[in-house]
């Protein structure tokens, strides 16, 4: 080849490789997806949480792995402490290994989730009779070997403290320790991690209101108290034609504390609305709406789904009219949502 041809086939190259932001380029054709999308827009990752027991399911597995489609991992259970320790300091971190094992087999990120949180509680720490100390001294624990196991993880260290008008939820953890338990819990994580992002996340905090209130408020008692805290995990759990407007606005006020914010648990269900043209039409504006809230916001870092399918949603579906809540349907079909947030992120 002449040397100039040469020359002319390298800049090619060169400029494909850096104009290629949405999407890759596999054997001359673009690759669209959903992580790519996001981090075409600067965001860390789009990701989804997932179970093992649906890895069976080949199709699902085959999206799940695929790096376009999903750069991060949440466990949907198997990080909770009724699996992680089941008996007072025996540590099991089987179910917990096979997440974060097929994480690091495929290059995702990991989120942990989660050390505190009122359910999927072992029984011994439900119905424990524990002195303030006592359960001091177990939230430590739990919360530092949980959060060392998985070093170098974004970690939901705090799940859903808070009630709806911004009181404290009454669980075996407020009613003995009072809100201490919140920096004790962050305190341990950050021991155990130095580098982890420590996160508090909740559900009905994605407009404001009361709750979000209450939680700006508590972010920044615990950053006078100089209790690490990184970032509020916004869940996101919401319906068809009740998102709220105040998304970006409430996420501006989160990041002005200091911290990041992150999209923990995305799905958008259908309530009293159809799955036909329509109510899919609908559910895809709405996920627009969210996604492109993360997009303006700079330090709203990244967006997991709580899980792709609505095949395995936690939601159930109850046909014509309420549930359906992924992007892509049960027979992995992907729906007008796909679509949605592919364009909330331009
Ligand atoms: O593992 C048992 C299985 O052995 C048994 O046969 C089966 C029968 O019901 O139950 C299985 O346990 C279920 C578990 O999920 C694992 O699939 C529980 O019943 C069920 O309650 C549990 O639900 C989980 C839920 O948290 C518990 O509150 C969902 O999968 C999980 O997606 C959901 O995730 C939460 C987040 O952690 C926090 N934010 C809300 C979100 C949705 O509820």
């Amino acid at each position: 080849m002449h040397h100039l041809g040469r020359f002319f086939a390298l800049f090619v190259l060169l400029a494909g490789a850096v104009a290629l932001p949405a999407s890759d380029a596999v054997d001359g054709r673009t690759k669209k997806g959903l992580n790519l999308a996001a981090k075409a827009a600067k965001k860390l990752y789009l990701g989804t949480a997932t179970n093992s027991e649906e890895w069976n399911d080949t199709t699902y597995y085959s999206i799940l792995e695929d790096n376009a489609e999903f750069g991060q991992i949440t466990a949907a259970n198997v990080m909770k402490w009724f699996d992680t320790e089941p008996e007072p300091g025996v540590f099991t971190f089987q179910d917990g290994d096979v997440i974060a094992n097929f994480v690091k087999k495929t290059g995702k990120k990991l989120r942990g989730h989660n050390c505190v949180w009122h359910n999927q509680l072992p029984d011994w720490v439900v119905n424990g009779t524990f002195t303030a100390p006592e359960l001091a001294f177990v939230v430590e624990r739990h919360c530092f070997e949980l959060v060392h196991h998985y070093r170098g993880q974004v970690w939901d260290v705090i799940n859903e403290s808070l009630n709806d008008d911004g009181t404290f939820r009454s669980d075996i953890f407020y009613d003995t320790l009072n809100s201490t338990y919140i920096p004790i819990a962050l305190r341990a994580a950050r021991r155990a991690d130095p580098h982890a992002k420590l996160y508090i996340n909740d559900y009905n905090i994605e407009g404001t209101g009361a709750k979000a209130t209450a939680l700006k408020n508590l972010v920044k008692s615990l950053k006078r108290q100089g209790v690490p805290i990184d970032g509020v995990g916004i869940q996101s759990h919401l319906t068809v034609g009740q998102v709220p407007t105040t998304l970006r606005q409430n996420m501006e006020e989160f990041v002005a504390l200091g911290i990041e914010v992150a999209i923990t648990e995305l799905d958008i269900r259908l309530l009293n609305t159809t799955a036909n043209e329509e109510g899919l039409a609908r559910q895809k504006a709405d996920y627009e709406t969210v996604i492109s809230a993360c997009n303006a916001v700079e330090k709203c870092v990244g967006v997991t789904l709580w899980d792709f399918t609505d095949k395995f949603s936690w939601i159930p579906t109850t046909p014509p009219n309420e549930g359906y809540p992924c992007p892509w349907d049960e027979n992995y079909v992907k729906k007008p949502a796909y679509e949605g947030i592919i364009q909330g992120f331009q």
